[in-house]
């Protein structure tokens, strides 16, 4: 597998992409904040296999990062990443330096979607996510951008951005990767202790908690969050953010399991916070 070339400008990725157009390669897209894992990759691969060429940019986002957050020490790996990149057969990384004028002042917004989950205890993020992910379409201009089912949140606002924007890109939702015990990758995951570690399996066995409730036909969504809580809660090191069930295209919470649904979770374990969910259609 050869290199993938490595550009650090805009004007180079726009060269890039204007070429890779004209010689008539569609273009696949995975953003990225680097710390590269199996999450990663398996975005890239699919993303491989459904276009002709493939662009990964690694840029942590400052304005997706609220103040105390962990910005700073976000994980920088870029030559681990690279040699990820080449065996997933990307022909191209994108990792400007920075992305921002000092005095941008054009953001992008999606909504009440950012007033749920993640967007009460991280204020503005979205907002980040959506503007950066805007800035990276106009540069890349990918046929095809792929994002993990992880951040369910993320996905939804940047499929709703898309449409009412009338970006000429498609989305595609990607399953989330774990680990063999059942921790979903995160590049954070790397910040956990081992004992840190262990309780984050907290996490997958509250929402296969909720998978089995469900199953068994349970549809009161107040006993069935009520029960991954008090899972959640049995060690006190494990501080929850948020555990809901909520309607998996508003977000807002559901009193009844019907129709589309997606429980979510967020954690915080010593400093590191962690998220995952679970959806569940046609209820
Ligand atoms: P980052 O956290 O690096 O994630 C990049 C992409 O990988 C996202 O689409 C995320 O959902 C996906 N991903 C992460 N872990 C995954 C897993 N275990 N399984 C499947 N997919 C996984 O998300 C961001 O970066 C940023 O917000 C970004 C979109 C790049 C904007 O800055």
């Amino acid at each position: 597998m050869s290199e993938p070339v490595i550009l650090e400008t805009v004007e180079a990725m726009r060269a890039w992409s204007r070429d890779t157009m004209r010689a008539g390669r569609s273009i696949g897209f995975v953003p990225t904040m680097g710390a590269l894992h199996t999450g990663h990759t398996s975005l890239m691969e699919r993303a491989r296999k459904e276009n002709n060429a493939v662009v990964v940019s690694i840029y942590v986002n400052p304005t997706q990062f609220g103040l105390g957050e962990d910005f700073d020490k976000y994980p920088r790996t870029l030559d681990a990443d690279r040699k990820l990149c080449g065996a997933a057969g990307v022909d191209c990384i994108f990792a400007p330096k920075n992305l921002y004028e000092k005095d941008a002042m054009t953001f992008v917004e999606v909504g009440a979607l950012q007033d749920h989950l993640c967007g009460i205890s991280r204020p503005g993020h979205f907002r980040g996510v959506a503007t950066v992910v805007t800035k990276l379409f106009n540069i890349v201009a990918p046929d095809r951008a792929y994002f993990g089912m992880k951040d369910a949140q993320q996905l939804l606002v940047i499929q709703t951005m898309v449409r009412d924007l009338n970006m000429s890109v498609e989305v595609v939702p990607c399953e989330i990767v774990r680990e063999a015990d059942g921790l979903a990758m995160s590049s954070r995951n790397r910040y956990l202790s081992e004992r840190e570690r262990k309780l984050a399996l907290t996490i997958p066995r509250a929402l296969d908690a909720c998978r089995a409730a469900i199953k068994s036909g349970e549809r009161d969504a107040m006993k069935v969050v009520g029960d991954m809580a008090n899972l959640l809660a049995e060690n006190d090191a494990v501080e929850i953010d948020y555990c809901a069930i909520v309607d998996a295209h508003t977000l807002e919470d559901v009193k009844n399991l019907k129709g589309d649904v997606l429980a979510a979770i967020a954690v915080k374990i010593g400093k590191t916070r962690l998220i995952d969910n679970a959806g569940f259609e046609r209820l």
